[in-house]
């Protein structure tokens, strides 16, 4: 089975959060469950520097797409490759004047969105459809599978292309309903965008053309990144607007939880940690512990629980809730540590909040890679209140490295971490603390359950020891997807050749 795998970030190279760390480790596991995967990306300047460019560049057919084809010198083209670090198979959508900016990847430098980002991701779907439609003449997929709203009109494409076309099937993956790409109707012509499907049925979402409504009514199947958010996207709370469309899809829509890349997070091997453990050689944590304490200002406390979110500032994420209940935490004897960038407002309440407990509580602002690695291996507690969340990752690494996950029971998060409750720990299956009502009463609650478990060491040992064990395979998620790439594809199999 071929699959086009499109999205428009990929760890290392390029990230801005989960879907970067998805785009690497997914298309290898679908490899290890038998397909043959190539991506599709745009060339932004980190992604290009990573690629190594083979072969001739294919030129997108123009014939009634986006209008920048017929305008933009030089003319976008794709570049064949392979990343250099993995080997992996690539295609890079290659226009400099779209995509190698100063800036983000749909931000600009000020944290305003490109004003032609509706362009700039529509050619990302031209080029996925003409792929899909068999333009390269040496590989052509039997699955187009597409990331979020980015690459929503890619069925939208295929279906206008097809002709008599063998069209291939398309697979369109939420990873956040919340970011929709909703633009002016006015873009329609310069997108090649025919009124017709301007409709309540079709494109159209309260006057304006939203890319991920497009994805939603047109892909085969849709999926989300787990099961929980599958069943919350239905919902008029957690729908974003578009529960009704999920509603009338729903028996193509279903939930696959997100694994985790244990080659990058092992707490064993981990290049970016000073000191390695594991179960049953915990000691390391403790040195690494100290380590960061120092390293960040934090007094240097072994007894003191060490909790840690590593995240976007973002509405999303429930970090504002934490002001709330950081007195509460630090008379408890706990430490503070938030790594993370985004939203002014959420930064400069932390940042209030924090510079009230020198020693105790620490605010450090920015995008750190290694530093994220060093934080989860020296927590006792990773924190994660979000209000919604799909699937989430930091939870997930958090078990790994034996800091046990606090977080809102939403989305992922409820379907990844297991309460402790008097059952949980008598049949060794919690694995940390959940709160039910997003509230910074309910999540102080929480906390105060998680200083309850911290104080009987022995007891904090065996959930942390289970934690640990606790493996969410890349390889259970491919099988997943592959059998549903089955169920669309029949006549593709599952030889790799
Ligand atoms: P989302 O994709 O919604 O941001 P996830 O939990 O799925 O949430 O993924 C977030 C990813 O980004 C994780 O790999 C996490 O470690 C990383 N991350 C988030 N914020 C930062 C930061 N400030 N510094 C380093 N890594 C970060
Ligand atoms: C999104 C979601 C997050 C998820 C990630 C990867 O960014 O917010 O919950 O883990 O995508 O699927």
């Amino acid at each position: 089975m071929k699959i086009l795998y499109v999205c428009t970030e990929l760890y290392p190279l390029l990230k801005t959060g989960g879907l970067a760390d998805v785009g690497a480790a997914l298309p290898a596991a679908l490899q290890s469950a038998g397909s043959e995967v190539r991506l599709l990306l745009p060339a932004f300047a980190g992604i290009a520097k990573g690629v190594r460019v083979e072969g001739l560049p294919l030129l997108l057919s123009p014939e009634g797409g986006p209008e920048i084809l017929r305008t933009l010198q030089p003319a976008p083209r794709l570049l064949r490759g392979q990343v250099e670090a993995t080997s992996q198979e690539v295609y890079l959508l290659d226009a400099p004047a779209l995509y190698q900016r100063e800036g983000g990847p749909y931000l600009d430098a000020q944290g305003r969105e490109w004003t032609d980002n509706a362009m700039r991701f529509a050619l990302l779907c031209w080029a996925a459809a003409g792929l899909g439609l068999g333009e390269d003449r040496q590989w052509r997929p039997d699955v187009v599978h597409a990331h979020d709203w980015h690459t929503g009109l890619i069925p939208v494409y295929l279906q206008l292309r097809a002709q008599d076309r063998v069209t291939p099937a398309c697979v369109f993956t939420i990873h956040n309903l919340a970011y929709q790409g909703v633009f002016p109707a006015s873009v329609l012509p310069a997108l090649g965008l025919p009124e017709s499907l301007f409709t309540m049925d079709g494109i159209e979402f309260y006057g304006q053309l939203s890319f991920m409504k497009a994805g939603l009514q047109f892909a085969d199947a849709i999926t989300t990144v787990s099961p929980r958010y599958a069943r919350e996207i239905m919902t008029h709370e957690q729908g974003c607007g578009l529960d009704g469309v999920l509603r009338f899809r729903a028996e193509h829509v279903s939930g696959i939880l997100n694994g985790v890349d244990y080659s990058v997070w092992d707490p064993s091997a981990d290049p970016l940690i000073d000191a390695h453990f594991d179960v049953g050689t915990m000691g390391g944590k403790r040195l690494v512990k100290q380590a960061l304490q120092r390293a960040m200002g934090l007094e240097v406390r072994a007894d003191a629980m060490l909790c840690v979110a590593v995240t976007r500032l973002s509405e999303q994420k429930g970090l504002h809730l934490v002001p709330a209940v950081l007195d509460a935490l630090v008379a408890q004897g706990g430490q503070l540590l938030v790594l993370g960038s985004g939203d002014a407002e959420i930064e400069e309440s932390i940042r209030e909040a924090v510079s009230r407990f020198p020693g105790q509580a620490v605010l450090r602002v920015g995008y750190d890679e290694p530093l994220a690695h060093r934080i989860m291996a020296a927590a006792d507690v990773v924190l994660v209140p979000s209000r919604f969340e799909p699937c989430g990752l930091t939870q997930l690494y958090g078990l790994r490295y034996g800091a046990l996950p606090l977080v809102h029971a939403v989305g992922g998060l409820a379907d990844t971490v297991t309460d402790c409750t008097a059952e949980t720990l008598a049949d060794h299956s919690a694995s940390g603390f959940t709160f039910h009502e997003f509230s910074a009463t309910d999540l102080d609650s929480a906390l105060q359950r998680a200083f309850a478990l911290y104080r009987r060491p022995a007891d904090w040992a065996s959930v942390q020891q289970h934690a640990m064990q606790l493996r969410f395979d890349w390889l259970v998620a491919a099988q997943a997807y592959t059998a549903l790439f089955q169920r669309l594809a029949p006549q593709a199999g599952t030889a790799s050749a």
